[in-house]
């Protein structure tokens, strides 16, 4: 494993770098893609000599018995996690954000009301506003700079019209790892309004020394009856491009429910995404993102070094993600002038603020999984950007 490694990933369909300039303006030639959440970094070699020995086999048919599929998300989840699931719980989809629209669609009907807790990733409003649902954004409030739960608040906002919660744990963006206090609070939150919590944990691994991470089903086991757990090994392995997903739903009848509608849409996972995902959930796999998880930590403060040194500048102390959140409301700029300066100026893409929902406009979100030295370079051209602030 080599993360120093500058990979030039133009030319191979990827929507980070061969749709920047298309989509930020970016020049391709000195641009630096640090938007949508993939990492810059090869997987771990056991996944890519999973695949390889597809290839060399090179007969590619159905797949069949997924037993060492679910072993292996049994183990990861049971050494990593702590957490006991059995594999007769577990479906696969297409992705979490498949997953997310399966949920929409097998627990809510038109019009009924999806709580996000804002701001949070984009494609969740997406696939609710899609499927005829309606968003309720329950803004985050801000506590010491970072995000916290305002269920006071979010109390008062209800109708009676909202069937599901959707959880991002930890938060994407921003990076909070929620304790188990504020997981319970959730719960009983959802218990109060008679809420579906769909609860998404992608990004469940990439936690920072320090803080741990705990499953909503550890967290609040009263609530199993309404509970659906998302985790994937898509995130923590970088293999995002193999799109699957894990819906986890531990209660009889919310799995009928869920198993009903991935029957009538003859939903199946592709083989390439089961033998990657397999291959990932390994000792092989764990020993790589051991590795990962300090060189992420070092890009971390080497980026918040640099954001803290721009006056007006802030970003989120991330607990988890490599997806850091920064603040641009101290430079009194207006949401455009500063995201030209960071795309014209430093010609970086960044995911923009207010795609994330309430709360987010003044916000960008720089993708921080590549090489040091280009975190480095991301720095001196932000604080260039930005010089005449100092
Ligand atoms: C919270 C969250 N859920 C889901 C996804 C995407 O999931 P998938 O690629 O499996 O559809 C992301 C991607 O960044 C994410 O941040």
């Amino acid at each position: 494993m080599n993360f120093d490694e500058v990979i030039n990933r133009f030319g191979t369909h990827s929507v980070k770098w061969d749709m920047m300039e298309r989509l930020f303006g970016v020049p391709a030639e000195d641009g630096l893609s640090m938007w949508v959440a993939d990492m810059d970094f090869r997987p771990p070699a056991c996944v890519s000599d999973a695949l390889q020995g597809m290839v060399d086999h090179g007969v590619f048919g159905y797949f069949g018995d997924d037993t060492a599929y679910k072993d292996a998300i049994v183990w990861w989840m049971q050494t990593r996690h702590n957490w006991t699931v059995d594999p007769n719980w577990i479906f696969t989809t297409h992705g979490l954000v498949n997953g997310t629209g399966m949920c929409v669609d097998a627990y809510t009907n038109p019009g009924d009301g999806v709580i996000l807790t804002t701001p949070v990733y984009h494609a969740f409003a997406r696939v609710i506003k899609a499927a005829g649902r309606q968003v309720v954004e329950c803004e985050l409030a801000l506590q010491d700079g970072m995000y916290a739960l305002d269920i006071d608040a979010w109390d008062t906002q209800m109708t009676g019209n909202e069937r599901m919660f959707i959880l991002c744990s930890p938060h994407n963006p921003g990076g909070r790892v929620w304790t188990q206090d504020e997981l319970k609070q959730i719960a009983d939150f959802c218990v109060r309004h008679d809420l579906i919590l769909v609860s998404d944990e992608i990004h469940h691994d990439l936690v920072f020394a320090g803080t741990t991470h705990v499953p909503m089903t550890l967290a609040a086991p009263e609530i199993m009856d309404r509970l659906v757990m998302m985790t994937a090994t898509t995130k923590t392995f970088n293999i995002a491009g193999s799109h699957i997903g894990n819906v986890i739903i531990p209660d009889d009848k919310l799995r009928a429910a869920f198993g009903a509608r991935m029957g009538a849409l003859g939903l199946s996972p592709n083989s390439f995404g089961l033998f990657m995902a397999t291959a990932a959930y390994s000792p092989g796999g764990a020993e790589w993102l051991d590795a990962l998880i300090p060189y992420l930590d070092r890009n971390r403060q080497t980026f918040d070094a640099g954001i803290a040194e721009i006056p007006g500048l802030r970003s989120m102390p991330l607990q988890a993600t490599y997806l850091s959140w920064v603040d641009f409301t101290d430079t009194g700029m207006a949401p455009a002038e500063f995201k030209k300066r960071v795309e014209q100026g430093a010609r970086i893409a960044a995911n923009h603020g207010d795609s994330f929902g309430k709360g987010g406009e003044d916000f960008l979100r720089f993708n921080i999984a590549m090489p040091h030295s280009q975190i480095e370079q991301a720095v001196q051209r932000l604080q260039e950007a930005f010089s005449d602030l100092q």
